[in-house]
């Protein structure tokens, strides 16, 4: 009997002590998901002494050795000391292929086929940072997997021309939106001992003349506007490294600008990770060394080609520097500042203990590749629901341009992928309606392209437009496939756009389309906003971005309305370019002047801050996106209206679903001052939630903001401050669509 009890005492025992162990390591896995140590596994007081230790036994050649490339995107370790090499790719829609040592080529590997995942306008447009911090994750793992050690993205320039080649890589206009949603993509990404490399860094907006461009900016634009995201993803994402920028800030190359680099970033900011230049960005061994670079990439672009001798080693940081060094002209105290930086990144990756092994291609991935894509896409306009179209038989469905069938993962430079699959929009139809007959034409030719597939001779323009033309007069419905592709000019690094309205004759066989068929809907990819002549003629318009790997899949969700749109626009589309606050001011401020100065005459007013303050309606407002089903934001309350600077203000309401389909509505919080004494945006917004809501659902939401938050950097005095008074709360779902203001005070 007693023994009986005995087994039955450690039995419980037992199985508490599972039971414990279990939900702990439960609980400690969903707290420490998104937030992995600064160096995982080990103490940092440790490391940092492991560190000088290895620095004092470099001599000064290996030390130079490690701050500069040994190949288009790696770096030398040091194999007396088992100090490891250090491997990069771009970044930051997926894994970029492998690219051969010394030149830009492909190295032709079959082992590098990646998930593709949305372009960062997309994740932008979802407003929901936690699938942000999916998105980075997987990214990250698959960058594991690929074997590298910092993952170049992601890239938070803000939205200031919607001529900038390489909007689609960024995510929009507004610093706190990028702010937020960079966050927990460099958390995902760390999680797995890859370190995320945030670029471009800054003021890098125009891909025209970016090599040479000095931009001129206020103090105050500059912090209020151009660094927060970069701030937040120093500070808060803790990112491990940093791009410079091609341009120059106040006359000065960003890959080596004291003011950016060594005062604000290391600074201010107390950035201990490793600031590598972008490829061909730096322009000098004494500033290289001095005003913050670490590790100098890509001088040159044909490797060893020009030289007999290794090329790298004549690279500014390499024996220029190792000169400089050795006749002390250059302070020995700068290389070893740079290689610690350099270790303490290998402590974080390539020597972190228990580094995972990361995955590729697995379901998950393409799950969190299609999420975004389907969260991201934003329903502009949809006059008698155009959308979603349901599958009937007996319906036809013409599926017209070139698009609906172009990859899309190529193109657009430095972030093209060669991805596993990609599921072109014709393809996810073709798949998703099984009643209704989809038809195809291609409609235009998109002239060429390096990444264009061969067009039969017998394809011109005016058979392609024949032929959609006489389709459409066949069908019930036409979905118009059109945008820009990522081809040179069109949504593509290196030049900008040369004109605001779309490319290859689409409107003119929009047009002719529409002559034969009144049932037109636009789907539109771009990474921008363009011109559109032609909205009023159209009911149903989709922006969807450049959606990777499970393209068609989402677009077809949307189309049908398995999905409904939750996609809220993470820009301005103004109706036309002069509305656009950069060109309103003539070239001075876009593109530059003749002697390549560019000065940013809007300042503070950026994207929908110009459009509110200047009274400039613009064609779809910043914040915008339709769903298929109804929301109502009600009970909207602050708990006090008088308030100090160290408080927080509590915000809530109720959100309910009054339509018949599940959806997600953005709940938009924008703050304004009225009579205030500074320049300032009629508001700005300063926090958001995305809700979602089953059909008939309804969600109590807090949402809390700091006071902190409303202050404005202050030139006279070189840092933030706040005006005392009286605020205006804007709450609404759109910055053109605001339900509820609320007037508070702060004394
Ligand atoms: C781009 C960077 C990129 C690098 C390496 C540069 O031209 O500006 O964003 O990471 O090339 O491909």
């Amino acid at each position: 009997m007693k023994t009986k009890k005995n087994t039955q005492n450690i039995r419980l025992i037992i199985f508490t002590l599972v039971f414990f162990c279990f939900t702990q390591s439960f609980c400690y896995a969903q707290q420490n998901f998104w937030e992995p140590s600064h160096i995982i596994g080990e103490d940092e007081e440790n490391i940092e002494l492991k560190i000088d230790s290895i620095v004092s036994q470099l001599t000064l050649k290996e030390k130079v050795d490690m701050c500069h490339a040994q190949s288009k995107f790696s770096t030398k370790g040091v194999p007396r000391l088992g100090i490891p090499e250090i491997w990069m790719s771009d970044g930051p829609h997926g894994v970029r292929a492998e690219i051969k040592w010394d030149d830009w080529g492909y190295a032709e590997w079959t082992n590098d086929s990646v998930t593709a995942f949305p372009a960062l306008t997309c994740l932008a447009s979802t407003f929901n940072p936690e699938l942000s911090g999916e998105y980075g994750f997987s990214v990250g793992e698959e960058a594991r997997y690929r074997k590298k050690d910092i993952l170049l993205g992601p890239g938070v320039n803000i939205y200031r021309t919607p001529l900038n080649g390489r909007n689609f890589e960024y995510m929009g206009e507004d610093p706190l939106l990028a702010s937020k949603m960079v966050v927990p993509y460099i958390k995902g990404v760390q999680k797995n001992g890859v370190a995320a490399c945030v670029k471009h860094f800054a003021l890098n907006n125009q891909e025209l003349w970016r090599d040479q461009i000095n931009v001129e900016v206020s103090d105050r634009a500059l912090h209020e506007i151009y660094l927060p995201a970069f701030k937040a993803a120093a500070i808060e994402g803790k990112a491990w490294s940093f791009m410079g920028s091609y341009n120059k800030f106040r006359g000065q190359y960003c890959c080596h600008n004291d003011i950016l680099l060594n005062q604000i970033l290391k600074g201010d900011w107390k950035f201990d990770g490793v600031v590598v230049s972008d490829w061909s960005g730096a322009h000098s061994t004494k500033e290289s060394a001095l005003y913050g670079l670490d590790i100098e990439m890509g001088t040159g672009t044909d490797g060893l080609g020009t030289t007999t001798a290794s090329h790298y080693q004549h690279y500014f940081l390499a024996t220029p520097y190792y000169n400089k060094l050795l006749s002390n002209e250059l302070p020995e105290a700068s290389v070893n500042d740079k290689v610690k930086r350099i270790l303490r990144l290998m402590y974080r990756t390539t020597l972190q203990k228990n580094r995972p092994r990361g995955k590729m291609n697995n379901k998950e991935h393409h799950g969190i590749a299609k999420k975004v894509a389907t969260e991201g896409i934003v329903l502009l306009k949809n006059e008698n629901d155009f959308f979603p179209i349901q599958d009937k038989s007996g319906l036809k469905i013409a599926v017209i341009g070139e698009n609906a069938t172009r990859s899309m993962t190529l193109g657009g430079g430095s972030s093209q992928l060669k991805a596993q699959f990609e599921i072109s929009p014709l393809e996810g139809l073709k798949k998703k309606y099984k009643n209704a007959k989809i038809y195809h034409s291609m409609g235009y030719e998109t002239g060429p392209s390096i990444y264009d597939t061969v067009m039969p001779a017998s394809l011109d323009a005016d058979s392609l437009k024949v032929a959609a033309v006489n389709l459409a007069k066949k069908v019930d419905v036409v979905l118009f496939f059109g945008g820009l592709n990522k081809s040179h000019l069109q949504d593509s690094e290196g030049t900008d756009r040369k004109q605001f309205g779309l490319p290859f004759g689409q409107d003119e066989l929009l047009g002719e389309i529409q002559k034969e068929n009144k049932n037109v809907g636009y789907i539109l990819m771009t990474g921008n906003a363009v011109e559109m002549p032609w909205i009023d003629s159209i009911d149903g318009l989709i922006e969807t971005w450049y959606l990777g790997s499970m393209a068609g899949e989402a677009i077809a969700d949307i189309i049908i309305g398995d999905t409904t749109p939750s996609g809220k626009l993470p820009f301005s589309f103004p109706a036309k370019l002069e509305d656009n606050a950069a060109h309103s001011f003539g070239e001075i401020s876009y593109p530059g002047d003749s002697d390549l100065n560019q000065h940013y005459k809007e300042d503070i007013l950026v994207g929908y801050r110009w459009h509110d303050t200047k009274n400039i309606k613009p064609l779809f407002a910043f914040g915008h996106g339709l769903s298929y089903t109804s929301f109502e934001v009600s009970n909207i309350k602050i708990d006090k209206t008088k308030f100090t600077t160290q408080e927080h203000i509590e915000l809530h309401f109720d959100v309910t679903n009054t339509g018949n389909r599940k959806g997600a509505e953005v709940v938009q919080v924008y703050v304004g001052k009225p009579n205030s004494n500074i320049k300032r945006a009629v508001k700005e917004l300063k926090g958001f939630q995305k809700v979602h809501l089953e059909n008939g659902e309804k969600k109590n939401i807090s949402m809390t903001i700091p006071v902190s938050s409303l202050s404005f950097y202050d030139e006279q005095i070189s840092d933030w401050n706040i005006e005392k008074g009286k605020y205006n709360i804007y709450v609404g779902t759109a910055s053109d669509n605001i339900l509820k203001e609320i007037t508070i005070t702060l004394k």
